[in-house]
């Protein structure tokens, strides 16, 4: 049975890669993407969703731009890691198509509200968008079918030591959206950071011909970080929240208790998780089956690179 996923995310590499995933796989209906500021501005991740929705051949999928800013915070980006424009040094076409001109978080609310229980939410980086929306209408919450964030890690950060990205980007914002009245499914770090696109498969992405040379492989490879001692590739971060509405076996989670810190000085952005709290309000990933994902993963991009050969 396929699944219908609405993406709220900031493109981004891996944010690519997560999009290339949801238009690729057949049991996956993309019925909408929205756009948040996060690893680069607002401006910049729209264009970059509606220049991949071309690229990709998805024009019909509604393209909706949202918050350019944290709720309340300073903007912080990752153009350290994802480059000034958000895609490495990936060059796409000019799009053609325009944003739907609707804020995110209303084309949120009304494309959960149209058929409730019907569409998985799926978020890939600051979640400022989800926050709105919670704010504005708090039945999103009934109306997703699923929450998937990729998002948080219950051991280190990486933005801070404490604190992952997308979190640290907003965390009044996660703390409104762990608050709400869903159970959030959280791939953090701990999960994604078993899904690096090491040399192996690399070198399997790159015989997937055009759309390897021009667009997968120049995502899954231009960020390198030389501080982390057992660097094995980037790991594709955001491409694991998606995977998981697809195929949530190749997961293990744990049900726990997720609290956002927003006042700690060193702290502020940690996802501080109990797997022994009596009230759960999420559900953790903890472990990737790495072949199966890539094995999936790859099956896929080689089902769209075959769109792309001329
Ligand atoms: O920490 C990784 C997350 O931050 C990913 O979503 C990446 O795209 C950045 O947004
Ligand atoms: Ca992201």
């Amino acid at each position: 049975m396929a699944h219908n996923i609405l993406l709220d995310c900031d493109p981004g590499l891996d944010d690519a890669l997560a999009l290339l995933l949801a238009h690729g796989d057949p049991n996956l209906v993309l019925v909408g993407v929205t756009t948040v500021g996060g690893n680069v501005g607002l401006q910049n991740t729209t264009r970059n969703a509606l220049q991949l929705r071309e690229y990709l051949k998805f024009p019909a999928v509604p393209v909706s731009a949202g918050a350019a800013e944290p709720l309340t915070r300073e903007v912080r980006d990752a153009a350290h890691v994802h480059g000034a424009g958000g895609l490495g040094n990936v060059v796409l076409p000019e799009a053609t198509l325009p944003v739907t001109g609707q804020h995110a978080a209303d084309f949120i609310i009304d494309t959960l509200r149209a058929t409730p229980g019907a569409i998985h939410l799926v978020a890939t980086g600051p979640l400022t968008n989800i926050a709105i929306a919670l704010e504005r209408e708090p039945a999103i919450a009934r109306w997703a079918a699923s929450f998937t964030i990729m998002g948080g890690s219950y051991t280190r950060g990486n933005a801070t030591v404490a604190a992952e990205f997308n979190i640290w980007a907003d965390p009044e914002a996660a703390k409104i959206v762990f608050a709400a009245d869903w159970r959030v499914t959280m791939i953090g770090l701990d999960l994604t950071l078993q899904a690096q696109a090491n040399s192996i498969v690399v070198d399997r992405l790159k015989t997937l011909g055009k759309l390897a040379d021009e667009l997968i492989v120049p995502l899954a490879t231009f960020y390198f970080n030389p501080n982390m001692p057992d660097w094995d590739g980037q790991a594709v971060h955001d491409v694991c929240a998606v995977a998981y509405v697809a195929r949530p076996d190749l997961f293990l989670t744990q049900p726990a208790r997720v609290e956002v810190e927003t006042a700690g000085e060193f702290t502020s952005g940690m996802t501080v998780v109990d797997f022994d709290a009596p009230a759960p309000n999420a559900l953790v990933a903890t472990k990737l089956d790495v072949n199966g994902f890539w094995a999936y993963v790859e099956s896929v991009y080689a089902r769209v690179a075959v769109e792309h050969t001329a």
